[in-house]
Formats: C-alpha cells, structure tokens, sequence
C-alpha cells in the first residue's frame, strides 16, 4: 500500500514484538506520512535509542535496530495493577498527538491457551481488563480507530468453518476472554475492526508459533504428539499483517476472518512442514486431542471462511504448502 493511501498519522501497535505486531510494523514502516509508536513488555535505550525488550527473537531486535527513529518504542506490560497501567498509558501518550488521525492495532495478548485455563483471573486481566482499558484510553484520549485480534476459539468448533455472524460459543477460558473485547468493541466503539484469525504462523527463530515450536523440536530429533482431529486454515502473519493494514486502509469495520487458504488437521500441517523442510515425518506423532490430556477444550471442526476479506480486497491469504515453500529457505539446521 503506497504511504498517500493510508489515512492515518499515528499509527501505535501494542504488543509490537509478537510476530503479527512484528509484521504490522515491517509493513507499516513504508508509510512515511504515519508516525509509528509501538509497545514492548519492557523497552530499553540503545545508543540513546529506544528499543523493544524481552523474550525477542533475534530477527525482531535487528529489524527494530534497522528501523530505527521511525519506530518509537514504549514498555506496557499488561500483568500490571492498574495505577502502574495508567503510568505506561501516559508515558505512551506523551510519545503521541492529540488531533491526529490515530489507529490503534492491539496485538497483545496471553497466548497461552492451557496457562489461561489455569489461571483464569489472570488471563481476565490480562486479556479483559486490562486490554480493554487500553482500548479505551486509546478511544477517548485519541479518538483512535481500534483493531482487535480475535480468534475462531470464540466458536465451539461443532461446525466449521466460521462466517464472521455465526453465534459465538467460546470452549475456554482464552475463548471466553476474545468474546468478552469483541462484545467490549461492539458495544463501546462500534466502528472498531475485530480481525478473527486461527493458527497464526511464521518464520521468526525465537518465537513460540507451531512452525518455529516443530523446527526447534525436531532439530532436536525429538518426536512430536500433533492433534489429528483440530481442523483450522492457519495463516502466515505477513499475509495476516497485509490484510489488517489494507482493511484498516479502506476504513472497513466490524468483524472479518483472516486465515489461510488450506483447512486441514494440525497433525496433517505438521507433516507438511516436515515434508517441505526436508525432514523426517515420523517426527509428527499424530494424536487424537483428548488423549493429551489438556484443560483447555478446543473448537476441533474450527476455521474461519474468508470469503467477505477476499470479497473486500480481491485477494485472501495463501495456502499453507504455498507459505512454506516460500520460507524454506530461512531454515538452516
Ligand atoms: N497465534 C495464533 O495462532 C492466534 C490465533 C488467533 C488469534 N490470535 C491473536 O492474534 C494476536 C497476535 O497473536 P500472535 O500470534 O502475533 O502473538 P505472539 O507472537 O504470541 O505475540 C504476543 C504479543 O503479546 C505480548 N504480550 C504477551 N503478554 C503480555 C503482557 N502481559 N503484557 C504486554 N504484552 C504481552 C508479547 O510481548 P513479549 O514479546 O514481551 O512476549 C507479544 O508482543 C493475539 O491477540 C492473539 O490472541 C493469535
């Protein structure tokens, strides 16, 4: 997207170092009209530089260190009570400009689907509470258009995939916290953009998404159990990242699916990974997902149609065999 059609002059991005964030921001920095504030668990000065901190990949750092003064980075940790939230929220704010055009792209989160279950007050402050707090400081102090990443766990997965007005029937506990801000954004800043996606994948050594959780595990010849009954179409963040800055572009709002062309069991993306990046696939150890044993229930027949995203922007994201043939390349054991 060339810079004059993007209609925004701040663009800030929570959770900057996780890999859509990463990706949002790589895109984001061609827009040399827009001026780019990201945040960071915790930040810190380089060379009178501020940069993102924490459980970086090394790929992250460097693309940070490249962009340099055209990022800013702020620390904003969401485990945080909420006067020490507040503190973050200002110093953010005094990185930014009242009356500007503001977007807002909020793609932080607890992750951790079986950590949430377990500790389901902290998830709900982390992914409730506080979450929403931010998104609405960001809609009174800066009148910021808002974008939320949501998942197909909203759904129960009985009957996949999803079109963006099925009813939702969250399973968990991480579930229940994405319905809590989507149902948040409907009723207190409805113009905002909800992005549901599923399986979110890339090539960033150090993150924990299932490419880099397979590659890493495997060139430690250690066997995996992959569940053989979880469907979902999961997505590369780039083309994840693309669609959420050309929707946000085209002032598109309410809910849309953002996931990859290929629905397929997980078991079955393991094997394909193994396939294209020249491994053994007796490595994948398919199992069915109540034999692991887990707290958390998952949407099993899961996967969000996409056909309102391509409708909208003539292109929907690529398959998955498609992905990783383009980013076998990267791997090196
Ligand atoms: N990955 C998927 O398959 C998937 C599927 C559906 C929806 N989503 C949603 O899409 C969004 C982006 O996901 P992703 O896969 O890009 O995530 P990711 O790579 O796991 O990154 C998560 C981000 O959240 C930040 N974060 C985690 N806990 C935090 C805390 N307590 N305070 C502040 N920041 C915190 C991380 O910061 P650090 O770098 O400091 O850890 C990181 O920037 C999330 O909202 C996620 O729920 C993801």
């Amino acid at each position: 997207m060339a810079a004059r059609e993007f209609p925004f002059q701040q663009l800030i991005v929570i959770g900057g170092t996780g890999q859509t964030g990463h990706r949002v921001l790589e895109l984001a920095v061609e827009f040399s009209n827009a001026r780019l504030v990201a945040t960071s668990r915790k930040a810190t000065v380089d060379s009178g530089c501020a940069l993102p901190d924490g459980p970086l990949a090394a790929t992250v750092m460097q693309d940070a260190k490249k962009w340099g003064a055209k990022v800013k980075w702020c620390a904003l940790d969401l485990e945080a009570d909420t006067p020490a939230l507040l503190r973050a929220l200002e110093l953010l704010a005094a990185n930014l400009m009242t009356g500007k055009r503001t977007a807002l792209v909020f793609a932080s989160a607890f992750t951790n689907v079986e950590a949430c279950e377990a500790d389901a007050r902290f998830c709900e402050r982390v992914n409730e509470r506080n979450t929403a707090a931010v998104l609405k400081w960001a809609r009174d102090r800066f009148g910021a258009t808002l974008v939320f990443f949501s998942s197909d766990y909203v759904f129960d997965g009985v009957a996949g995939p999803y079109v963006e007005n099925a009813p939702r029937a969250p399973l968990s506990v991480y579930g229940r916290s994405k319905a809590f801000i989507e149902e948040w954004l409907e009723n207190n800043a409805p113009a905002s953009l909800i992005i549901r996606t599923t399986g979110v994948y890339d090539y960033l050594p150090g993150s924990k998404n299932f490419l880099m959780q397979m590659l890493a595990a495997w060139g430690q010849g250690k066997p995996t159990p992959v569940p053989n009954d979880q469907l979902a179409n999961p997505v590369w963040a780039h083309d994840l990242a693309r669609a959420t800055l050309e929707l946000l572009g085209r002032s598109c709002r309410g809910v849309y699916n953002v996931a990859g062309a290929t629905r397929l069991v997980r078991a079955d993306f393991a094997g394909m990974i193994a396939k294209v990046f020249g491994l053994d696939s007796a490595l994948v150890q398919p199992i069915e997902t109540k034999a692991l044993g887990q707290k958390a229930l998952r949407p099993l027949d899961g996967g969000l149609v996409c056909d309102k995203l391509k409708s909208e922007l003539g292109w929907a994201p690529a398959g998955a065999a498609e992905v990783l043939e383009s980013l076998k390349w990267l791997y090196t054991r």
